[in-house]
């Protein structure tokens, strides 16, 4: 065991560079477990070469993640001016201007800053009012199902570009009020934004943050019965409870975290399906078993590989490690998902494995007070995504070898650039 004593003098040759190593590119899983078992808390470097604590196990990453002396905002640290994620910002050169806009998101608030942003929109998300945007769901993805075959090039049909995209895209910019024909645009200022390119993410934020902008004057002129709405109507009742810098930033951080998520889950999950058929067959044995295959899926390669970093807001022990005030960790839910200590034969995909209960549970979704707000709308889209294309195109096949599938280089990620498929 480490202790805080010796943890710089063991560790320090194998400080993990996970943001540049293109091995947690490739294999992230075994890169991953590799790291875990050197121990719960890791230490790492950041991209500038700071110090960052990998918490790799399951039970340490729900400690950490229900921890209110763990931090999202940098600033909530006694004696710390700057908030971190605007120092990155301007790293990138995104204008100054914009920066707020990503600076005051939901998931950089802490405290009653974030209960009062969550309220405001966590009625929306509530596995009730999804449920009841079921059928609709459900009628987004037979209208793409239908579509595929038109979008074959020599037999092959591009998954990631023609469904796995189009489908949350289109659901959560429905409920959100965006217009139909700006998705092509938040497509792109998506892919923008967690390009880590400067030049792009600069271009993209200040295109989208425009955007929003003018969106938000003509609905005030003009409402409809939507998310925008709900929220310029809590403004007009009482402005204190959301600045004009936080309704475009809620608008922006939905549609963005309510696709492109979603969009590899439905892409991951699909190729571990079709890799693993005798899982497959199960499946189509007996549909009722799509919401356990889900939570197995976000589970065996879920899309986000690790949460935000937090920031200590005081000294604070995990498991052995100290922690001091102001450093940063970071919960690797990869590592955590196919933690041995916690999961039976976690590298084995089974999609009959005990019911998720409070007891056994992953953490695709991340844990605590910033669990994913759409948990219950991804869950859905996957299983009615899942449910259909396998019914609907029995012969579904890859067109390529699963080794040649191309792997985007994204470090907190797993998604794929195209997943080419037989139908
Ligand atoms: C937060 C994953 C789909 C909206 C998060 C977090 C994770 C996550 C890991 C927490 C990050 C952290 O703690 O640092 C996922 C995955 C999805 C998905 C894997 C799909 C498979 C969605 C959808 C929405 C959404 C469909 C639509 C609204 C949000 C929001 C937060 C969040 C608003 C911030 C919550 C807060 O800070 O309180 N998501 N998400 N996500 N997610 Fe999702």
């Amino acid at each position: 065991m480490t202790t805080p004593a010796d943890h710089t003098a063991t560790h320090e040759p194998d400080v993990v560079e996970f943001f540049t190593d293109p091995e947690f590119v490739r294999d992230p899983y075994g890169a991953w477990a590799r790291v875990r078992e050197q121990g719960p808390v890791v230490k790492g470097r950041f991209v500038d070469g700071s110090t960052i604590w990998f918490i790799t196990r399951h039970e340490e990453v729900r400690s950490v993640l229900n921890d209110p002396r763990f931090a999202n905002n940098s600033t909530s640290v006694p004696g710390v001016e700057e908030n971190e994620r605007v120092a990155i910002m301007r790293h990138f050169g995104i204008p100054e201007e914009y920066i707020p806009y990503i600076a005051d998101s939901i998931l950089d608030s802490d405290g009653a800053d974030h209960t009062r942003l969550r309220k405001l929109v966590s009625r929306a998300f509530t596995v009730r009012r999804v449920n009841e945007l079921r059928p609709r769901v459900e009628e987004i993805t037979d209208r793409l199902l239908d579509e595929l075959p038109d979008t074959a090039e020599n037999g092959v049909v591009d998954l990631i570009e023609h469904f796995t995209y189009p489908l949350p895209i289109t659901v959560i910019s429905e409920m959100v009020g965006v217009p139909e024909e700006d998705r092509p645009l938040w497509r792109k200022w998506s892919h923008g934004l967690i390009s880590m390119e400067p030049e792009a993410m600069g271009n993209a934020m200040r295109d989208m943050v425009d955007h929003i902008n003018q969106m938000i004057e003509q609905r005030r002129s003009a409402p409809s019965d939507d998310l925008i709405d709900a929220m310029i109507q809590v403004q007009d009742e009482d402005g204190t409870k959301l600045s004009d810098v936080e309704l475009a930033t809620m608008i922006l951080t939905l549609v963005i975290a309510g696709h492109e998520t979603t969009a590899h889950l439905l892409g991951n999950g699909t190729v571990a399906l079709l890799t693993h058929p005798d899982q497959l067959e199960l499946l189509r044995e007996d549909e009722s078993r799509l919401p356990a295959a889900v939570h197995e899926l976000m589970r065996w390669c879920g899309p986000v590989l690790a949460t935000r970093p937090r920031f200590a807001t005081e000294d604070v022990m995990v498991g052995e490690t100290l922690i001091r005030q102001g450093e940063r960790v970071q919960a690797m839910l990869v590592a955590a998902n196919h933690d041995p200590r916690y999961f039976d034969s976690p590298e084995r995909l089974d999609i009959t494995r005990r019911p998720v209960t409070r007891g056994e549970q992953h953490v695709g979704f991340s844990h605590g007070a910033h669990y994913c707000l759409g948990a219950a709308l991804a869950r859905q889209e996957g299983e009615v995504a899942f449910g259909k294309l396998f019914r609907r195109y029995p012969e579904l096949s890859l067109a390529v070898p699963e080794d040649e599938l191309e792997w985007e280089q994204s470090p907190g990620m797993r998604r794929l650039a195209r997943l080419p498929v037989r139908l």
